[in-house]
């Protein structure tokens, strides 16, 4: 009998644990189709927004590799590379909410076991703007979508009251997710930005205003590097580049540093945990740490667009580690190292009787 790999998490039921995270492979009704049929457990959209859209003129997104035999790191191809991360500056989705409505609907229809989350975004500097949140929700929802994903974490926006610039403030957070949840008949999660120095803080913001679940990571603000030869950004329009965002391989362990943040501080909350996964192992880190669900994105692009090999060895790596280590479900693993990180001092000591932390003998015991 094939093991069970389905989970609950915020109160809705998942075939697998496995999301496509919000981004081109999600851009699409033709890929949302094709990524449930390849045996993605849920999707999150790419996100909607109200305002007009328009993409630099550019690649939007580049992916750098490293050689191993030099410290070479580059988005130029070239032989016997491995991929270090992706990097990209794209906006939310360019189509409109009207363009999206109608397809929600189709691929619920099609697909009416699988999870469905919009993404959505808006501002929050002024009233129209709380009442967009609502109007984005709204539609979503009463098409079909079985959750909303608040895009808090955005990292390209100039406007100071949207994307991670709401995500950095814990006040607007809240207000940005009660507004949600005034209309909300589906789960709510608030995707946090990992630019801020402590995401607790923006976590409670989320949870205060009423967040059913977090999902972290959003990409890492970053550059591309400038090629020696040319002085030329790898990346550039017209010789000019702004921060974009860092995401694959690299983030795993930045990402994994926020995420059990999160799962310590707030050890009864749902958590999905994104960044850098390409299969189960990276994944579990996320279970282990206490996610009850991950989402996947660079290595899914990389991967036919969609990630039909990385959706089926998610699902063989968990349904082999459940058997070898007799895990009936998901609640058998989560959050079952969460408590292994511990403070600097907890860890034992060439001599334990000689370090204090960083304090004197007598200051510690005070
Ligand atoms: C090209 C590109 C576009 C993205 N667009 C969105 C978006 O519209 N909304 C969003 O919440 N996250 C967006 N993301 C972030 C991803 O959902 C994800 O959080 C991030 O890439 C880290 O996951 P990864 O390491 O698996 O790539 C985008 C990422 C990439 C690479």
């Amino acid at each position: 009998m094939a093991t069970n790999l389905s989970v609950s998490f915020t109160g809705l039921r998942f075939e697998n644990p496995f999301l496509l995270a919000s981004a081109p492979p999600t851009e699409s009704e033709n890929n949302i189709m094709r990524a449930f049929d390849a045996g993605w457990g849920g999707v999150v959209t790419k996100t909607i927004g109200l305002h007009p859209v328009v993409d630099v003129a550019g690649p939007k997104t580049t992916f750098l590799s490293a050689t191993p035999d030099s410290p070479n790191l580059s988005i130029r191809k070239r032989p016997g590379t491995a991929l270090h991360s992706s990097w990209n500056w794209e906006l939310i989705s360019d189509k409109t909410l009207d363009w999206w409505v109608p397809r929600i609907a189709r691929i619920k229809k099609a697909h009416p076991t699988r999870v469905l989350v919009a993404s959505i975004m808006a501002g929050s500097g002024n009233d129209q703007e709380l009442t967009h949140w609502q109007t984005l929700a709204k539609a979503c929802q009463d098409e079909g979508a079985d959750a909303l994903e608040l895009n808090l974490s955005c990292p390209h926006m100039d406007r100071v009251d949207m994307g991670s610039n709401i995500g950095k403030d814990p006040q607007l957070i809240s207000t940005v997710t009660r507004a949600v949840k005034e209309v909300a008949r589906v789960p709510v999660w608030a995707k946090l930005t990992p630019s801020t120095t402590d995401v607790v803080v923006e976590a409670r913001g989320a949870f205060l205003g009423g967040a059913d679940a977090i999902t972290s990571s959003n990409t890492f603000p970053s550059l591309p590097l400038i090629d020696p030869e040319t002085l030329e950004f790898e990346v550039n329009v017209d010789g000019l580049i702004s921060l974009g965002g860092l995401g694959g391989p690299a983030i795993l362990p930045l990402s994994l540093a926020k995420m059990v943040q999160l799962t310590q501080a707030f050890p009864g909350r749902a958590f999905s945990g994104i960044g850098g996964i390409a299969e189960f192992g990276h994944a579990l880190n996320y279970f282990l740490l206490g996610c009850g669900t991950v989402q996947v994105c660079t290595a899914a692009m990389l991967d036919h667009a969609i990630g039909p090999n990385i959706i089926s060895g998610l699902k063989s790596g968990m349904a082999e580690a459940m058997e070898r280590n007799g895990w009936k479900s998901l609640d058998d693993f989560i959050g079952q190292r969460r408590d292994r990180i511990v403070a600097h001092s907890k860890i034992r000591r060439q001599d334990a009787e000689a370090y204090h932390g960083g304090y004197e003998a007598e200051q510690a015991k005070g």
